[in-house]
């Protein structure tokens, strides 16, 4: 199955960091793939913007070399790429002064749709929305896209709205979690809210209990500067894990409309109770296989923050009192999966009486690898012999149901960058959403940093800290293995 491509409208997109790890290594390949299904119109142009001074020839060649090494050979189609790379311009901006700046709007059309792509590190988010609004890049239809992380707790995030509100208005702001393009994440909403059959049962009476995984092998080496002062918990639970936990979480949006899918998200993230320090596990990995320990990852023998973090949540609300989501994250362990896995109560009464093994219906979604979505049911097993019960899954894969074309899934940025383009915010987090977020997220922050704590370290190629296992064992449950 084909996926239909429809063109977006002529747009001129700036990238600021174009040369950046990001930008090469996903936005711009992204939007060759883009182009290459298709769907940038004729009048698309592409306006890489960084620092060091470069001609738009050396752009291109860069631009080519990025493709080259994001895509495998026998998916790149050499006309294709040079097409694209005739779309693209390049020209040095000094973020933070003057140089560059009045080329830069020179260079913008004012009759197709203007987005600025914020590629850059955090601290120059607010100087880039002020230079564009003094030379009057900041009109009506003109788009910001913000990259994370957005802001380190509530403060510096609200300290950000507040500055990007200056010079923009809220429908013109896109802050990215790369987590809401992906496919499967989208497919959560498609599950829920356009089948008659799971939406009856997801609350609290048939829900027993709900876990979300995403687990990674990569451990930080290379990015320990950033990763350091953040943390599995900064730097995945606060977002991308609590987008899927709104996903799951949240009440049927009237529309799937912007605000009415952000209004339902937001009132999740308020209805979150406090996380209890019991209910909460960080870790950290230890050497191993060759590989060394966080430690030597960041540099920092001393460090104290975390790369694993396991917790237990309440979303304190008429539809989820008593069914607790259980969220974990980490590097360095089994497997690269990420998964949410609704685990469904026991029936009221078994008329076939006590059964070993026998247990509760599972609803899993995989968001990778190997998207797809798994139901398991209990059925008699075949033969004769009595009455035995077995589980079964009712296993569909996309890449298998959906036959060849589905294998292309489209990167999350691929689908993030076209509905910036369409003008779409469906996707993107809204400044209330993230402040909420971190107002949930601070005081678990704030209190064990008050009581000192350290993580707990790991074995890589694992599940975690033992702690983690026992956060679910306490409660009479099990997590799910963590494999490939
Ligand atoms: C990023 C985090 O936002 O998401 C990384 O900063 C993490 O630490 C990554 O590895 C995971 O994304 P994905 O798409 O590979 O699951």
């Amino acid at each position: 199955m084909v996926s239909r491509v429809i063109p977006v409208d002529p747009f001129d997109l700036v990238i600021f960091g174009a040369t950046g790890d990001l930008s090469t290594g996903k936005i711009l390949p992204g939007l060759y793939r883009r182009d290459a299904d298709g769907q940038l119109p004729e009048a698309a142009r592409i306006v890489g913007a960084a620092r060091s001074p470069m001609g738009d020839e050396d752009f291109r060649t860069l631009v080519r070399a990025a493709i080259h090494a994001a895509i495998p050979e026998k998916k790149r189609d050499r006309e294709a790429i040079e097409r694209f790379l005739t779309r693209l311009s390049y020209v040095a901006v000094d973020a933070t002064g003057e140089d560059g700046w009045p080329e830069l709007a020179a260079k913008m059309r004012p009759d197709v749709v203007q987005a600025y792509y914020f590629s850059v590190g955090p601290g120059l988010f607010g100087a880039l929305a002020e230079r564009l609004h003094a030379h009057g890049m900041n009109a009506e239809t003109c788009r910001i896209v913000v990259e994370k992380p957005f802001g380190h707790d509530l403060a510096s995030a609200r300290a950000l709205n507040a500055t990007l509100a200056e010079h923009f208005d809220e429908h013109q702001i896109y802050r990215i979690d790369h987590y809401l393009g992906k496919e499967t994440v989208q497919n959560l909403m498609a599950v829920r809210f356009a089948n008659m059959l799971f939406e009856p049962l997801w609350k609290a009476q048939y829900v027993d209990h709900i876990q979300i995984t995403v687990a990674e092998t990569v451990g930080v080496a290379g990015r320990g500067g950033y990763y350091d002062k953040s943390g599995a918990m900064r730097d995945m639970v606060q977002n991308h894990m609590m987008q899927l936990l709104c996903l799951i979480a949240m009440e049927p949006p009237y529309a799937f409309e912007p605000d009415a899918v952000r209004d339902e998200k937001l009132k999740v993230i308020r209805a979150l109770d406090p996380v209890r320090p019991a209910d909460l596990v960080r870790g950290q990995y230890r050497a191993g296989g060759g590989m060394g320990s966080y430690h030597d990852d960041v540099e920092a023998p001393d460090s104290r923050t975390e790369s694993f973090v396991a917790l237990k949540a309440h979303v304190s609300n008429w539809r989820w009192k008593g069914t607790p989501f259980y969220l974990r994250t980490g590097k360095r362990l089994r497997a690269r999966t990420s998964e949410i896995a609704v685990i469904f109560k026991d029936p009221p009464h078994s008329i076939f009486g006590d059964q070993e093994g026998h247990r509760a219906n599972l609803l899993v979604i995989r968001l990778q690898p190997n998207e797809g979505i798994k139901l398991k049911v209990t059925i008699k097993e075949p033969g004769p012999g009595g009455m035995r019960l077995i589980e079964v899954p009712l296993d569909m894969s996309f890449a298998e149901a959906l036959g060849p074309g589905a294998q292309e899934i489209p990167d999350a940025y691929e689908r993030l960058i076209m509905d910036v383009i369409r003008g779409n915010q469906t996707l993107f987090m809204r400044g209330d959403e993230v402040e909420a977020a971190w107002a949930w997220t601070d005081p678990i922050i704030a209190a064990w940093e008050a009581r000192g704590d350290r993580p707990q370290s790991y074995d890589p190629g694992g599940s975690g800290p033992e702690d983690a296992l026992m956060l679910l064992h306490r409660d009479g449950r099990r997590w799910r293995e963590i494999r490939p």
